[in-house]
C-alpha cells in the first residue's frame, strides 16, 4: 500500500521552517541476531505513542451521524470531510492516512520506536453492514504495510498490540451459550486460532522470529526496541477483558486458562530481562483497571507491576480514546472483606470524579517507601474522532551519556514483600483461598533507585500531546493541522543548556513547537501546565496529588480538558 505525500501536506510543512537541533550521537551497539538492524543507531531519546485509530472504507462525507456516517444521499448532511468529532462514527481513510503522512513525514526521523496499541479496524455499529473477518484483517493489513513502510523500512522497530476491535470470532458456534450480539469483537478464544494465524501473518514484520510460537497461542510477544537494553512486552489484553466470555479470567484453580498462561509468560519475560539488566515497558490496548479486567487478572497484573517495578519503565494503554493517567496500587493485593466493589471505568462518564477521588487518596511523592507500592498507567487518547478530536502522543526519555554504558552489576536483590494486612486470618476462609492475593508472596524489587523511581538512562522525562482541534472545519480545499495540545515538561527542559551532548538533547524539537515557545525566553504557557520534571512514579504521584488536592480548579479544569481532548 502507497501513499503518496499530498501537496497540502507539503504546504503546510512550509510554515515549520526552524532547523532541526543536532542531535547527540549517542549510540548504542545492535546485538547480533536482533530482528532490526546491524548498524549501531543514533538514539535520539524519543518515542511515538499512537492507538485506536479505527479507518473505516465505508465513512462517507456528508452522509448522515446517525447511521455512523455511512451511506450516499442522506437528508441530513453532517459527516466531516475529515471526520466527525461528537459522534459515533470511525474515521474516513483520508484521516488514517492524512495521520501517517504528517508522521512519516514530521517525526519518524526523530523518534526511536513506535508503540502503538490497537483497534485498526472500524467499530461494528452499522447494522445494514456487519463487519467480516476479512475486513477486518485486510484494514489491519493496510495499517500495518503503512508502520512498515513509513518506520521499520527505516529501522524504527514497532510493536503493535492487538485491540478488542481487531478480532472477530469464527466459530461462535462453539459457543452457544455466548449472546450473538457479542461475538462480533471482545471475543478471542485461547490460541492458536484463526485470530492469532492471521496476525502471525499481518505482523510478521513486527514479531521477532523465536517469538512467533508463542504469539501463536496468546498474540503476545514482547520485542526489543533499544537492543540489549530497552524492550517493549506487548501484551494480548483481551485475555484479561471481562468482556471476553470465552476465557476463565485468571481464577487461581484454572492454570491452564488462556489469562494465566499469559500472566505465566509475563512473569518469565519480566525475569529474562532483569536477568540480562533490561528495561521494559508494558504496553497494551485495554488499560488495566477494575471493571475492565476480571477481578483475579487484575490482581496479577498488579503484582507483576509492583515485583517487577525495578525495570518498568512505564505502562502504555489505549482503548478508551480518552487521555488521562491512573495508579495501580499494593492496596489492590490485600484483602478488604465487605470492601465497596471499585468504580467502574469501562466508561467515560464519572471517569474523572473517580480518578480525582483517587488522587486525593495519594501518599506523599517523597515517600518512598508508599512509592514502592505503586505503578503509574498512562492511557493515550485515539486517532478516530470518537467522541473528540484526533491525537498521538511523543515520550522523550533520558539518554543521558549512561546509556552508552550498559550496567555490569545486578540490580539488587529483592527486599520487601507487599503488605500482608490481614491475609493470615483471611486466606484461611474458603471464599479467599483460591484468591490469587492468597499465593502471591513473591519479594519485591522496589527500589528507590530504580529508572522508574529517579531519573537516569532511559527514564521517561515527558510526553508532548499533539491534537487536531481544526477537524471539523477542515475541508477539501482547507486541510486539517495536528498543533501542540500540551506538554508534560517544565519549560526550561525544552531548551535544554547542559554541557557535552545532553545541550542537545531536546525533549521536543523545537520546529515541533508553537512559535511561542521557540526562543526559550517564556516563563509560563499555557502548552505547560503541569512543569512535570520527568515521568517517574513520584512525579506522576506528584501531579495526582497536585489534581487530587482541593483549590487546584485551574489545574483540574486543563486536565478535564486534556482527558476529553476537547477543544
Ligand atoms: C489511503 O491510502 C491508501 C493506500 O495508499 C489508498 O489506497 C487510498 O486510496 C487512500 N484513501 C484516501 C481516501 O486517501
Ligand atoms: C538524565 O539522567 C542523568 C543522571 O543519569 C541526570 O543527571 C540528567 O539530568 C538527566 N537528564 C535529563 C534531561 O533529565
Ligand atoms: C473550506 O473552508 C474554508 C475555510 O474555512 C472556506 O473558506 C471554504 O469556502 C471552504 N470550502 C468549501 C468548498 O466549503
Amino acid at each position: 500500500m502507497r501513499i503518496t505525500i499530498s501537496a497540502f501536506i507539503v504546504a503546510c510543512s512550509a510554515a515549520l521552517v526552524v532547523a532541526s537541533p543536532v542531535q547527540a550521537p549517542l549510540q548504542v551497539e545492535h546485538e547480533a541476531g536482533t530482528a532490526i538492524t546491524a548498524r549501531p543507531k543514533k538514539l535520539h531519546g524519543r518515542f511515538l505513542h499512537i492507538t485506536d485509530m479505527h479507518p473505516d472504507p465505508f465513512y462517507t462525507a456528508h452522509s448522515s451521524t446517525k447511521r455512523s456516517c455511512h451511506g450516499k444521499n442522506p437528508k441530513k448532511k453532517q459527516a466531516g470531510y475529515w471526520g466527525t468529532p461528537d459522534a459515533e462514527c470511525d474515521s474516513p481513510l483520508r484521516l488514517t492516512n492524512f495521520t501517517l503522512d504528517y508522521l512519516d513525514k514530521h517525526w519518524a526521523g526523530d523518534i526511536d520506536f513506535v508503540v502503538w496499541t490497537g483497534d485498526n479496524a472500524r467499530h461494528d455499529e452499522d447494522h445494514q453492514i456487519p463487519r467480516t473477518p476479512s475486513e477486518i484483517f485486510d484494514l489491519n493489513r493496510q495499517v500495518a504495510m503503512r508502520m512498515e513502510k513509513i518506520f521499520l523500512k527505516r529501522g524504527i522497530p514497532v510493536v503493535p498490540s492487538i485491540g478488542n476491535n481487531d478480532i472477530w470470532l469464527l466459530f461462535a458456534s462453539n459457543f452457544p451459550h455466548l449472546n450473538v450480539a457479542t461475538w462480533q469483537q471482545n471475543i478471542m478464544t485461547p490460541g492458536p486460532n484463526s485470530i492469532t494465524n492471521e496476525f502471525v501473518s499481518i505482523w510478521q514484520p513486527f514479531v521477532p522470529f523465536p517469538q512467533r510460537q508463542v504469539f501463536q497461542r496468546g498474540a503476545y510477544y514482547s520485542t526489543e526496541v533499544i537492543p540489549g537494553r530497552v524492550a517493549v512486552i506487548s501484551l494480548n489484553s483481551i485475555y484479561f477483558y471481562d468482556s471476553n466470555k470465552a476465557v476463565g479470567g485468571c481464577q487461581y484453580n484454572e492454570r491452564e486458562d488462556a489469562g494465566n498462561l499469559e500472566f505465566d509468560w509475563l512473569e518469565v519475560q519480566l525475569k529474562m530481562y532483569r536477568n540480562k539488566n533490561m528495561l521494559v515497558y508494558l504496553s497494551g490496548h485495554i488499560p488495566p483497571s477494575p471493571g475492565m479486567y476480571f477481578p483475579e487478572c487484575y490482581v496479577r497484573y498488579v503484582e507483576l507491576s509492583l515485583r517487577f517495578q525495578d525495570i518498568i519503565l512505564g505502562h502504555l494503554y489505549g482503548h478508551m480514546n480518552v487521555d488521562y493517567f491512573s495508579f495501580v496500587e499494593e492496596i489492590d493485593l490485600e484483602i478488604i472483606p465487605n470492601e465497596d466493589p471499585k468504580p467502574d471505568r469501562a466508561a467515560a462518564d464519572g471517569l474523572y470524579e473517580t480518578l480525582m477521588s483517587e488522587f486525593a487518596h495519594l501518599p506523599s511523592e517523597s515517600d518512598e517507601d508508599k512509592l514502592d507500592g505503586l505503578a503509574a498507567i498512562s492511557v493515550a487518547p485515539s486517532v478516530v474522532p470518537n467522541p473528540f478530536v484526533p491525537g498521538f502522543r511523543i515520550f522523550s526519555y533520558n539518554v543521558s551519556s549512561e546509556a552508552l554504558v550498559k550496567p555490569t552489576g545486578k540490580r539488587n536483590h529483592g527486599h520487601r514483600r507487599g503488605r500482608r494486612g490481614d491475609k493470615d486470618k483471611h486466606c484461611q476462609e474458603e471464599q479467599y483461598s483460591r484468591s490469587w492475593k492468597c499465593h502471591l508472596d513473591q519479594p519485591w524489587h522496589s527500589d528507590p533507585d530504580a529508572p522508574s523511581r529517579r531519573n537516569q538512562a532511559f527514564t521517561p522525562l515527558g510526553f508532548a500531546q499533539f491534537y487536531m482541534p481544526d477537524i471539523a472545519e477542515a475541508n477539501k480545499t482547507h486541510p486539517p493541522h495536528f498543533k501542540l495540545e500540551y506538554l508534560t515538561y517544565e519549560l526550561t527542559a525544552l531548551h535544554p543548556k547542559g554541557s557535552g551532548d545532553e545541550k542537545f538533547v531536546y525533549p521536543v524539537p523545537v520546529r515541533q513547537l508553537p512559535r511561542s515557545l521557540r526562543d526559550g525566553k517564556k516563563e509560563s504557557s499555557k502548552y505547560a501546565p503541569y512543569s512535570m520534571t520527568d515521568l517517574t512514579i513520584g512525579s506522576w504521584v506528584g501531579l495526582g496529588r497536585r489534581l487530587g488536592a482541593e483549590g487546584y480548579g485551574k489545574l483540574r479544569r486543563r486536565f478535564r480538558k486534556y482527558m476529553f481532548v476537547s477543544v
